[in-house]
């Protein structure tokens, strides 16, 4: 039906008699003469068709956007002065000689062109946005990104292995769909939130090195970088310590740099401690394109007399710290109360700050609420250990350490982003050291920060539960521009460490059996040390295609309320099929006001 492609037609061409199909992008009639822009997957071409062929100029009269024909003419210059620089195609025509319409199209639901489509329009008429070009650009990107991803892999003899859809929770920390049993009323598959116990089960069956590009699925808050069904390019090794596989990953993520994007990225990745990245960041995924950092300033404030910044100095899960803003003098009060009212978010009470107009003039050359409360060596110390010049703006935070990292951390971010700050260029980091549980004082008890399959940095039942507060785990995270790309971790890989983590963790030996028996079973049968990463491969094509979401990288996604607009799912079920799976919906109370 086609001998080429619309996007590849060049000047070489001229001449050459040929046929190219695709969808009407825009017809113009000028002059007597009809243009048209076909577009296919390699882009646009200008075809003519003349009123000296009555037949065939009636039937292109005929066309309206969208319209699919197959068009076959002779390519030629076009005239002096109406060369098209904007598109590869731009300096030909293909002067038509005959028309196939193949089918009509309804008036299209937006425009192609138009950028300003809502989202929810965007995702009913999902295969009509799919046309657009800048979507084809980006899953063609995605597609290169994968395949880019596979020969690595390939090429390093790790091997693509399926696992389960249908299949029991996995310990990812959100919560499962569940699938219900027709075979088994009462019981319920739940759809994996990873790969993850499976991909160490072939590591205990000697495969040594797997990957896949896997589905998983959490139904959890979503976000611009969330979704409920994403896509992981999910790896374990055996008989690799944590040094080797980093070195191993970056090396695959420099090498898909290098092929789909040209971009040469750092080797090796900078590596910072989590403690750092929070410190110095507020964030175990700091985005080091911006140059703000977080300063402690506790042991300068702990005896003054607010309260606000006293209490928690001397609290030792608490934490002041400041952020320098250089130039920040110039922002307004307005500008001042929304980064309050954005902090307030996170759960700060409250944003102080010190417009910093003239170092030279003591007291005076400073302007804010709080200076009357802080003494001549705290406010000379801060101004110091911030670096504070004049024009410059800093912002503090006092609560507990988590709150305060929560609100100067997304703070720093957003600061950047306002006011230009964020460097040109990529900025991977391993953010490494994580501890191996936090202390949930809500539950009242430890909870993990990767997944409780994570190796403790230590080999002994005893050193873990001795202190487990201060024991660090072998997980790493990979960090790309802010954003977490990947994470994962050496895993235990003996029996007596495993149940001790579950302990530590809450899950009784009851539990732990009923939930994980298998892999705790199958860790006796001779497990090799192991251990492996997922990358979150949506979030990656997002970074490189410089898309706002993942859900522009994502052929048919969810919006925010996790519902698809294309197909209206999720949707009711019949009767019939929830007799059959042994369900009876409880019906909707009235909420009780
Ligand atoms: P983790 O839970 O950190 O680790 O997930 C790995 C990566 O997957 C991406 N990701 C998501 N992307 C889109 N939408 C989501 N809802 C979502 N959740 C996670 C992130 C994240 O870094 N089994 C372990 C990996 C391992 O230890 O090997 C795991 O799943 O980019
Ligand atoms: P107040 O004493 O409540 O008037 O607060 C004085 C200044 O301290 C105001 O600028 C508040 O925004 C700020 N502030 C209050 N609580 C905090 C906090 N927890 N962290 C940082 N600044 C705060």
């Amino acid at each position: 039906m086609r001998s080429h492609y619309c996007g590849h037609i060049t000047r070489e061409h001229i001449d050459q008699t040929l046929t190219v199909a695709g969808w009407v992008h825009r017809r113009r009639d000028h002059g007597g003469v009809i243009f048209v822009d076909l577009r296919d997957r390699e882009g646009l071409l200008q075809v003519v068709f003349d009123p000296d062929a009555p037949a065939l100029f009636a039937q292109a009269e005929r066309l309206r956007s969208e319209y699919v024909i197959s068009v076959t003419g002779r390519v030629r210059a076009r005239p002096a002065g109406t060369d098209n620089p904007n598109l590869p195609t731009g300096e030909v025509e293909l002067y038509g000689s005959e028309l196939t319409i193949h089918n009509r199209a309804e008036t299209p639901p937006f425009m192609l062109d138009d950028d300003d489509v809502a989202e929810e329009t965007r995702l009913r008429f999902r295969y009509v946005d799919l046309r657009r070009p800048v979507m084809q650009e980006r899953l063609r990107l995605r597609h290169r990104v994968t395949s880019s991803l596979r020969r690595y892999l390939d090429g390093q003899g790790f091997i693509d292995l399926e696992t389960p859809i249908l299949t029991k929770p996995t310990p990812e920390g959100a919560r499962d769909y569940v699938v219900p049993s027709r075979t088994h009323p009462g019981r319920f598959f739940a759809l994996p939130q990873s790969p993850q116990i499976f991909k160490q089960l072939f590591m205990i069956s000697g495969f040594d090195r797997y990957y896949q590009i896997a589905r998983c699925f959490r139904d959890e808050d979503l976000r611009a970088d969330r979704q409920p069904e994403f896509t992981q390019l999910d790896v374990e090794t055996s008989f690799l310590d944590e040094n080797g596989i980093m070195t191993l990953m970056e090396g695959m993520i420099r090498k898909t740099f290098a092929e789909v994007l040209g971009v040469e990225l750092p080797d090796p990745f900078p590596r910072m401690p989590y403690a750092e990245a929070m410190q110095r960041f507020g964030s175990d995924k700091p985005d080091l394109r911006i140059p703000l950092e977080l300063v402690e300033v506790a042991d300068l404030v702990a005896d003054c007399d607010f309260k606000v910044f006293a209490g928690p100095a001397a609290d030792p899960a608490g934490r002041v710290a400041a952020l320098r803003l250089p130039g920040g003098g110039e922002m307004t009060r307005k500008e001042i109360d929304e980064a309050t009212a954005f902090v307030g978010r996170y759960g700060a009470k409250g944003l102080a700050y010190i417009k910093v107009n003239d170092t030279t003039a003591g007291r005076d050359g400073l302007q804010s609420p709080i200076v009357k409360f802080l003494s001549d060596a705290a406010v000379t110390g801060i101004l110091e250990r911030t670096g504070a010049a004049d024009g410059d703006l800093v912002f503090f935070g006092a609560d507990k350490a988590r709150i305060v990292n929560d609100a100067l951390g997304a703070l720093r971010v957003r600061l950047g982003h306002d006011r230009g700050l964020v460097a040109e260029g990529w900025a991977p980091l391993w953010v490494v050291d994580f501890p191996m549980f936090e202390w949930d004082e809500k539950r009242n008890t430890w909870v993990f920060l990767h997944h409780p399959f994570t190796s403790p940095k230590a080999d002994s039942v005893e050193a873990l539960e001795t202190s487990p507060g201060e024991i660090d785990s072998r997980a790493y995270d990979m960090v790309l521009n802010g954003t977490e790309l990947g994470g994962g971790s050496v895993r235990i890989h003996r029996q007596d460490i495993q149940a001790a983590v579950f302990r530590l963790l809450g899950i009784s030996d009851e539990d732990a059996r009923e939930k994980f028996g298998f892999l705790l079973d199958a860790l006796k049968s001779g497990c090799p040390p192991h251990g492996g990463i997922a990358f979150g491969l949506d979030r990656l094509v997002m970074l490189m295609c410089g898309a706002e979401s993942i859900r522009d990288v994502i052929a048919f996604p969810k919006t925010q309320t996790a519902s698809c607009p294309l197909t209206s799912a999720p949707s009711e079920v019949s009767a019939e099929q929830l007799r059959e799976a042994g369900i009876r919906l409880r019906r909707q109370e009235p909420s009780q006001a």
